[in-house]
């Protein structure tokens, strides 16, 4: 889980924020080198120059976090790119390419780099004509579903009999001591966040004296048994696309926990929190929570015992030598679900927002989801099921995954137009915006793809 939790897979989109920068920045000619790698996000070759004031040990050790090939005293040179996405508000530089010729992802392309990035993109003449409207036709994100099935056989959870219930999604558990991969199916459980097959920390060789001991391998059993009952397991076991999991897999032979990374261990043991991954309650989720807006020091694996599975990974940081402090200052990993949850909203573009008629205007772009929200929001809308809907909402508006999107200034505030869905209030019409109030407007293309986010003041 680093930059990727992006919803890589969203389609096909461009955006535009409250305050889009008119011109891009110019660049130093200074010449550091280039590093070539894979995507974590885009999923393609990317080339990133460094420029102006990096020192060259810094951007060879930034080169080797994104697993690329780096070059000094060279720049980039793709032959077909979407465009760059540049940085230059600090010293230290960049411009990275996406090199590619899949004039599809031109839009996604330019949402990563400015909406997530926080770069300027520029686009090449392969995605110069394209529009840069932000509009989602097909595949639009629907909740997963709920399967309630009568087990034939496996242990049932204390007291249970009769029909199990489980989400096939991400956020998924069925019953303690069964299977996820058994009870709901992989493939129908992988959306919403990207796949790819990561190796294991190189720790993953390493002798370990602790394999000597029964006590721990029993809590290691444990661990291993609480990921099986999870959404997790289609990622990290041989349940994943090709049995290649992403960085950790239950089924392999040794040790689990030396096949992370030092910040996995700090999600694991809730020293560095998953809140931007979103959670439900126990009480929906046969009993599994993990770290969320309630318990946000909670593990970041699903867990029917909190404290004992914060325990095993809280043994894992002591034997490394790290402590919380090892993480002040380290991303979480969560990359544009985190920046989208913790994002401030500025004042609105000209022309965006509520007019006194209740017309709402909103950037370039058809909308799948209206919200309007008070001013200061402790968080900004992101992802199902907990996250989508914060509790200040005063408005929200759905279109249906079938139904074509709503353009600007098509839309009153409060009133639902034919075949669409108001959400917030449950029934109802909203209260009334009160003149001179600053409010959030908040438009997505559909989840997590945001046309326009940025305060107005009501009229
Ligand atoms: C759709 C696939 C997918 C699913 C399902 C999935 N993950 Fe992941 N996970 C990944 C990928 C890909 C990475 C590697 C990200 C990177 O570092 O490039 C990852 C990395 C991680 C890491 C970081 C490991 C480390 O050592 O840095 C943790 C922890 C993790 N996942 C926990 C979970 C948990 C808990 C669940 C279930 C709630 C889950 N994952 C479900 C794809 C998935």
């Amino acid at each position: 889980m680093r930059p990727s939790f992006a919803l890589a897979a969203a389609s096909s989109l461009a955006l535009l924020t409250c305050t889009p920068p008119s011109m891009g920045p110019v660049l130093s000619t200074v010449i550091v080198g280039q590093c070539a790698y894979t995507g974590p996000q885009s999923r393609v070759p990317e080339c990133k120059d460094y420029l102006g004031a990096w020192k060259s040990a810094d951007a060879e050790k930034d080169c080797q976090t994104l697993k690329g090939t780096y070059q000094g005293g060279i720049l980039c040179a793709p032959e077909v790119s979407l465009g760059a996405c540049l940085f230059g508000t600090k010293p230290e530089q960049n411009r990275t390419y996406i090199a590619s010729g899949d004039t599809q992802k031109c839009s996604g392309a330019r949402t990563g780099c400015e909406v997530f990035g926080g770069g300027y993109w520029q686009p090449s003449s392969l995605c110069g004509g394209v529009s840069d409207e932000l509009v989602v036709l097909e595949n639009a994100w629907t909740a997963p579903e709920r399967v309630c099935f009568v087990p034939d056989g496996g242990p049932r959870a204390a007291g249970k009999t009769g029909e199990l219930c489980v989400l096939e999604g991400i956020h998924g558990a069925t019953e303690e001591g069964r299977s996820f991969r058994q009870d709901a199916r992989c493939d129908n459980s992988r959306s919403g966040r990207p796949y790819y097959a990561v190796d294991p920390s190189p720790r993953v060789t390493m002798a370990d004296p602790r394999r000597q001991d029964a006590g721990y391998l029993a809590e290691e059993a444990w661990v291993r048994s609480q990921i099986d009952a999870t959404s997790c397991v289609c990622c990290h076991s041989d349940a994943a696309p090709n049995a290649q999991a992403a960085i950790f897999n239950i089924d392999r032979a040794g040790s689990l926990a030396n096949q992370f990374t030092d910040r996995g261990i700090a999600h694991g043991a809730g020293v560095v929190n998953s809140i931007p991954l979103g959670g439900l309650p126990p009480t929906q989720n046969n009993g599994f929570s993990k770290s969320d807006l309630v318990n946000p020091d909670h593990s970041i694996f699903l867990t029917t015992d909190p404290a004992r599975m914060k325990r095993f990974w809280q043994g894992e940081l002591d034997s490394r030598g790290l402590t919380a402090q090892s993480f002040v200052g380290v991303p979480d990993g969560f990359g544009p679900l985190s920046e989208q949850l913790y994002f401030k909203p500025q004042a609105c573009a000209a022309g965006e927002g509520v007019a006194a008629d209740g017309t709402i205007t909103w950037g370039k772009g058809k909308a799948r989801y209206v919200y309007v929200l008070p001013a200061a929001v402790r968080f900004s809308p992101t992802i199902f099921p907990n996250l989508d809907t914060p509790a200040e909402t005063l408005w929200k508006l759905a279109v249906p995954a079938t139904a074509a999107p709503l353009a600007s200034r098509s839309v009153k505030y409060g009133v639902v137009p034919d075949g669409m869905a108001q959400q917030v209030p449950a029934s109802g019409a909203p209260p009334a915006l009160s003149a001179g109030t600053q409010y959030y407007l908040y438009v997505t293309a559909d989840q997590m793809l945001p046309i326009t986010r940025c305060l107005f003041t009501a009229k």
